[in-house]
């Protein structure tokens, strides 16, 4: 244990280091001018591996973005744990926004500022520095691992659930470890225990065959940008109710303790979101308490609405199309296929008279409730105990990892959610951040995870 800490200190800087290079690299998955980039960062992530001294190290192609996988199965008969995190971020803009370029890592008070230092480049490091620290003191790891990246989680991670369909056996193992996600303060460790699901979707309306002068035709044309405000006002009202018929049929009943969490909220998590926000008070449905609102409603989000004219200046004009993005948040046992057929009904339905809507599933992901006293689970526990010196408090979380319900169902084996990030991270905003801290803490809470797998 000694000789594994003496080994991690001695190491630091190179460890962030090896951090940053990796930020540098702008693997911007969603956007198709960076292909080369992502195809570069998985690279580097086979590198890493391969310095580590895993085996079978591999770039394995796919209809998108390359997946990195490694493994290490020489520890015989101990279990056997599938590393999942992902090489690729979010874009950048509002790029005004920055105080240091974000891909030039800059370190400041404590926290490493880049896109990707905590999403999910930071954790990853975390795992990979954990594992070459147990492999470099000891020759060999104390558990087998089998490692798998992807690079295309920020844009609905569509090649990874197809690698996982077709070749499950491959990724045989007794339980999933998931690096991606947070705790809510540095002196309050966490495991997450449920993830919400997510249908995201885009809703054209279109108008006229063209622009029209809004005097001559104001007054007889549809406008799709007023039918757009119409439909999506219609599918969340003021006070935050959805109104997708089907779609809280099948919600899964949260426990009694969870209710009493949720209501009581004794660790005080409403204060800390109200701050996060930088707002005074909670929008959305008043019935429910906050905390149940993000870890267990479903939810309606407009992400982004564009026609008509938005330059400098007034023109008169009716645009001839309008669109929005909008998702949804879906609470465990609300399947995204289900939700998407519901949201689909539901939008033409209330479609106003004169105007053609298309509406287009661009991706999807389930949620997952996972059990939290499986021997992994304990074993994740103690590990943030060892380190933190405070037991972990169990938490849901409202974003999405689909890859966490595709092992629940798919392999069928344990999954551990167990990440370092915080709330104040900037996760897809500008100025993303990492705590150097709570980087050094990952990789000795991950090192000891392993060792107590064992
Ligand atoms: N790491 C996040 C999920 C997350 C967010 C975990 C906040 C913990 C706290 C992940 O990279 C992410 O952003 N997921 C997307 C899902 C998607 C694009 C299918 C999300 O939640 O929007
Ligand atoms: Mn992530
Ligand atoms: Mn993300």
């Amino acid at each position: 244990m000694a000789r594994l800490e003496t080994y991690i200190v001695e190491h630091e800087q190179r460890f962030l280091d090896d951090l940053k290079a990796w930020l540098r690299i702008p693997s911007i998955s969603t956007l198709p001018n960076h292909a080369e980039d992502v195809i570069h960062a998985a690279g580097y992530a086979a590198d890493q591996m391969k310095h580590i001294g895993l085996e079978k190290v591999a770039v394995l192609q796919t209809q998108g973005h390359p997946l990195v996988y490694g493994e290490w199965l020489k520890a015989n008969d101990k279990p056997t744990l599938l590393i999942y995190g992902h090489y690729d971020v979010q874009p950048v803009d509002p790029i005004d926004l920055w105080e240091t370029p974000p891909f030039e890592p800059s370190v400041r008070n404590g926290n490493i500022y880049a896109r990707g230092a905590a999403d999910d480049k930071g954790q990853v490091m975390v795992i990979f520095k954990a594992l070459e620290a147990l492999m470099t003191v000891n020759g060999a790891l104390p558990i087998n691992v089998k490692v798998l990246l992807e690079g295309e989680e920020e844009a609905g991670g569509e090649s990874i659930e197809h690698y996982v369909k077709t070749y499950p056996e491959r990724l045989g193992c007794d339980a999933a470890f998931i690096c991606d996600t947070h705790m809510p303060a540095k002196d309050m460790p966490a495991l997450t225990y449920g993830l919400r699901g997510i249908i995201y979707t885009e809703v054209e309306v279109e108008g006229a065959e063209r622009d029209l002068h809004s005097g001559t035709y104001g007054g007889i044309a549809p406008n799709p940008l007023h039918a757009l405000a119409i439909i999506i006002s219609r599918l969340k009202d003021a006070e935050g109710h959805i109104h997708i018929p089907g779609l809280s049929d099948k919600l899964r009943k949260p426990t009694e303790a969870e209710k009493e969490f949720w209501r009581n909220d004794p660790l005080h998590i409403n204060e800390a979101l109200l701050k996060e926000m930088g707002v005074t008070q909670f929008s959305g449905e008043e019935e429910y308490p906050p905390l149940e609102r993000i870890w267990a409603r479903p939810t309606l989000e407009v992400h982004g609405i564009v026609g008509g004219f938005i330059g400098e200046g007034a023109k008169t004009v009716i645009p001839a199309v309008a669109k929005a993005k909008i998702s949804l948040r879906l609470p465990p046992d609300l399947k995204s296929s289900e939700a998407y057929t519901l949201f689909e009904k539901a939008v033409k339905e209330v479609v106003p008279a004169g105007v053609k809507v298309t509406v287009r599933d661009l991706h999807g992901g389930e949620g997952v409730l996972v059990l939290p006293d499986t021997p992994p689970m304990k074993a994740a526990a103690a590990a943030l105990e060892e380190v933190y010196s405070k037991p972990p408090v169990f938490l849901r979380e409202g974003g999405s990892i689909p890859i966490a319900a595709l092992f629940d169902e798919v392999l069928d084996v344990p999954v551990v959610l167990m990440g370092f990030g915080l709330p104040d991270d900037n996760l897809h905003a500008p100025n993303e951040k990492y705590s150097l801290d709570q980087f050094y803490k990952g990789i000795r809470t991950v090192a000891s995870f392993l060792q107590r797998m064992a």
